[in-house]
């Protein structure tokens, strides 16, 4: 495995995700590990090698975090990434400076002779290997003076010294991020680090994760019994379809539908985990309870709250029935949640408390302490590809564990004002067929189809009404805006430019279709300012 301390960059996750993209298991820690804690993880040989992170922007010019110093003696190589580099620099007897022109965006580097890192990367494969090198920049101090042992990788107009390598202690260090994609070798050089100078194998593959991962979920959980709340969301469900394969029957999903879901949801849950993988699952249906108690409420951050608290109580009480056990039932004593680790480095979890400060996490929320439940979280060291992957390997349909993401709060704040059943059921209806022809349509420079090619679409209920005509008569009905975006992360997010063709045979369909709806319009706006969906 490989070790990424973490100096608090935004971007640490990226750097662990194209390490295990690279199929190679790694884990990121807080740089302020104790030499010890080091020294004792590196024991037995399973590490190959150590990133250094960037660190975050805003304590950039004055942080004084250093690596623990026991990582330049472990024998192992070492890549220090931007703040990485200047720290590694640092201490091992370089110089850094501050007070420069921030260096931000867009730069070329220059490679000076062939290393081991950078040997036959694409832009560098020229005889001398002084080729360039496209990278994204972002630092304000840099590296002005090399340890001693080092020798210069590579320089821009801006750093001098923008890369740096001691060759014989395979230490490597960049002032670029080669974890963004706006670097675009950065995956080749991040995979030439672990798997060709680290010597890691790359056999962290999800098939063959499933042995280890339904162990562990025996061994935790010993002979009790478990709980889970499936939302149909892709988390949960591959939770619980690996849950399921470790404890079969001592599994009880509790799928509480709040009448929010989209067309037919509710319904393929469970015939794909009941009819399917024969689990046992529990379906409240509890969304007259949720219609009843949104009436009147047309506040977004109200129905948020209405909504969210109501599915915990629903989820409560079924849960505190399991607990209590009878009929040959002892009881649960696990609660399961769908955490994965992203989730985990952003609420600076056990594992990274530099990021901490940034996001703090909502899903978490503390009910297996109220509960009086053990946590099981079988999926908090995966990353969402991951997660995807092992649900296919675990048979769970592609089409659905390949599904945009859909909000907790449902279609609640996708209708917006006021949450009717008539509304819902309109909109179920419009969003359905707006999905099926994504899902029909097919881009032909990519041959994928639109659905894939988008990250999130839906349809948005609108509560006013507008005038149309049909045959001879005067309508007088609802409008929907259709939504489609494209995003790697979803905190930006642009408009997609879906084909005139899709979307007038989508709406052609909606007003012909869905009685009560006479207008359709397509929402324009990116995120930010805009938000991915309307309330
Ligand atoms: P926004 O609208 O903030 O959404 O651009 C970003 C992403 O988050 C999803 N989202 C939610 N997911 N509970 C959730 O589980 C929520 O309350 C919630 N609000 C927004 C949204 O669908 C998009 O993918």
């Amino acid at each position: 495995k490989i070790l990424i301390l973490d100096f608090g960059s935004q971007v640490t996750q990226l750097i662990a995700r194209r390490v295990r993209e690279a199929r190679v298991y790694c884990e990121v820690h807080p740089c302020d590990v104790s030499d010890e804690w080091l020294r004792d993880y590196a024991r037995g040989g399973s590490l190959k090698g150590v990133i250094l992170s960037g660190s975050h922007a805003s304590v950039y010019e004055n942080t004084t975090d250093k690596a623990p110093q026991a990582v330049f003696g472990l024998g192992l190589p070492v890549l220090g990434i931007c703040y990485g580099m200047q720290t590694m620099a640092h201490q091992l007897g370089g110089k850094v400076e501050g007070g420069h022109k921030r260096e931000f965006g867009a730069a070329a580097v220059r490679a000076h002779g062939h290393t081991a890192l950078l040997k036959d990367i694409a832009d560098f494969s020229t005889p001398e290997g002084h080729g360039m090198l496209n990278v994204w920049m972002s630092h304000g101090d840099k590296v002005t003076e090399l340890p001693p042992g080092f020798k210069r990788m590579a320089s821009s107009d801006g750093c001098p010294i923008a890369a740096m390598a001691d060759e014989e202690r395979r230490f490597y260090a960049v002032q670029f991020h080669p974890e963004v994609t706006h670097t675009p070798q950065g995956k080749a050089l991040l995979e030439r680090f672990v798997l060709g100078i680290c010597g890691a194998r790359p056999d962290w593959v999800m098939r063959e994760h499933i042995a280890e991962a339904v162990e562990q979920i025996r061994q935790q959980v010993g002979d009790e019994e478990v709980i889970l709340g499936l939302s149909g969301g892709v988390d949960s469900s591959v939770a619980a379809a690996l849950i399921q394969r470790a404890i079969g029957a001592r599994l009880t999903c509790v799928f509480v539908d709040h009448g929010l879901l989209r067309l037919n949801e509710g319904d393929a849950v469970m015939d794909m985990f009941v009819g399917q993988l024969h689990a046992k699952v529990i379906r409240v249906d509890a969304s007259e309870l949720f219609l009843g108690r949104l009436a009147g409420v047309s506040d977004p951050e109200q129905k948020r709250k209405i909504i969210g608290g109501l599915f915990v109580d629903v989820f409560k009480a079924e849960a505190a029935k399991l607990k209590a056990g009878g009929a040959g039932h002892k009881g649960a004593s696990f609660l399961a949640q769908g955490t994965i680790y992203p989730d985990v480095i952003e609420s600076g979890g056990a594992k990274s408390k530099k990021a901490a400060s940034i996001k703090s996490h909502h899903n978490v929320g503390g009910l297996p302490e109220q509960l009086g439940l053990k946590l099981l979280e079988p999926l908090r060291d995966l990353f969402k590809d991951e997660v995807r992957e092992l649900g296919v390997a675990l048979g769970l349909p592609p089409g659905m564990v390949y599904r945009h993401p859909f909000p907790g709060p449902g279609l609640g704040v996708r209708i917006l004002g006021e949450v009717k059943k008539e509304y819902a059921e309109l909109l179920r209806r419009a969003d359905a067929i707006f999905i099926e022809e994504l899902r029909n349509c097919s881009d032909p420079a990519t041959g994928k189809t639109w659905y894939e090619l988008t990250s999130q679409a839906f349809a948005v209920f609108l509560p006013v009404k507008s005038v149309g005509v049909m045959g001879d008569g005067r309508t007088y009905e609802h409008v929907v805006a259709l939504r489609a975006v494209q995003t790697s992360d979803f905190m930006t997010a642009d408009w997609a430019q879906l084909p005139y063709d899709l979307l007038k045979k989508v709406s052609s369909r909606i007003i012909n279709e869905v009685r009560g709806i006479n207008r359709v319009t397509y929402d324009l706006s990116s995120k930010p300012p805009a938000t991915i969906e309307w309330e």
